[in-house]
């Protein structure tokens, strides 16, 4: 897969750089943009994304997966999120993907992404994956619940240039398997990385806390749950959170 990859010292945010320039010109599957700095980076559920200047990896993927159907979308996520776990797990143990889509070690939350998918009639048209991954930053201010960074746990600083690398080539490997039609592959091995895929823990919805265990992710990215008096619970994006 070619990767054309476009570096800025400083944006707003790359994913809404990479809007603004598709509404201008075409750029092709698999285009990329990074920065050593956002100004003002966007987080899920309106939050900003903390990110030091010149420490971490901030980029954004666009993909153009018109064989994807508009109701397998969750794949997308899928594939996401494993490239950039196995990009990790080869510098240390106790990397998982916490449901939907964040990368975590151990407790703590070392990458978020923020994935925006325009649909052409029952397929999908474009995706725009916006990644942040802590590599080297020491410190936190913001007030993010866990944050961790590649650094804080191997010790080391550590090389961004290369792991961005490894993680597209990854996912450009990722992508080829979902083109091929291999989504049980995929959901094999998402279900394997799994936050707390064993055991109960609590969580919380709308009514409150309860304790449950993990049953699975359904294709549309519904997460099912099972409650310790067997009542089995279905929850999209937002509706239940993990209690940490
Ligand atoms: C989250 O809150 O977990 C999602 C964070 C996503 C951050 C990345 S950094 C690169 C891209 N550009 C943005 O403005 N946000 C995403």
């Amino acid at each position: 897969m070619d990767v054309n990859i476009q570096r800025l010292k400083e944006t707003d945010s790359t994913n809404k750089y990479l809007c603004e320039q598709l509404s201008r010109e075409y750029l092709p599957d698999f285009s990329v943009i990074t920065t050593d700095f956002q100004s003002s980076g966007r987080g899920q559920r309106g939050n900003s994304w903390e990110s030091e200047q010149g420490q971490n990896l901030l980029f954004s993927v666009l993909l153009r997966p018109e064989f994807v159907p508009a109701r397998s979308q969750f794949l997308i996520s899928q594939i996401t999120s494993l490239a950039i776990k196995e990009g990790l797990d080869r510098f240390a143990a106790g990397f998982s993907i916490k449901w939907p889509n964040d990368i975590y070690w151990n407790e703590q939350k070392i990458c978020g992404m923020l994935i925006e998918n325009d649909l052409a009639g029952a397929m999908l048209s474009q995706s725009i994956l916006g990644i942040g991954v802590n590599i080297n930053q020491n410190l936190f201010i913001s007030n993010a619940p866990n944050p961790v960074s590649l650094k804080t746990i191997t010790g080391n600083n550590q090389d961004r240039e290369v792991i961005l690398t490894d993680i597209l080539r990854i996912l450009a490997t990722y992508y080829d398997l979902l083109r091929k039609g291999e989504t049980e592959l995929i959901n094999r091995r998402y279900h394997h990385s799994l936050f707390r895929k064993e055991g109960y823990y609590f969580f919380a919805d709308k009514n409150g806390r309860f304790s449950a265990r993990i049953v699975g992710v359904e294709p549309d990215g519904e997460l099912i749950l099972c409650t310790e008096t067997n009542e089995k619970r279905g929850y999209l994006f937002k509706e239940v959170q993990f209690v940490l």
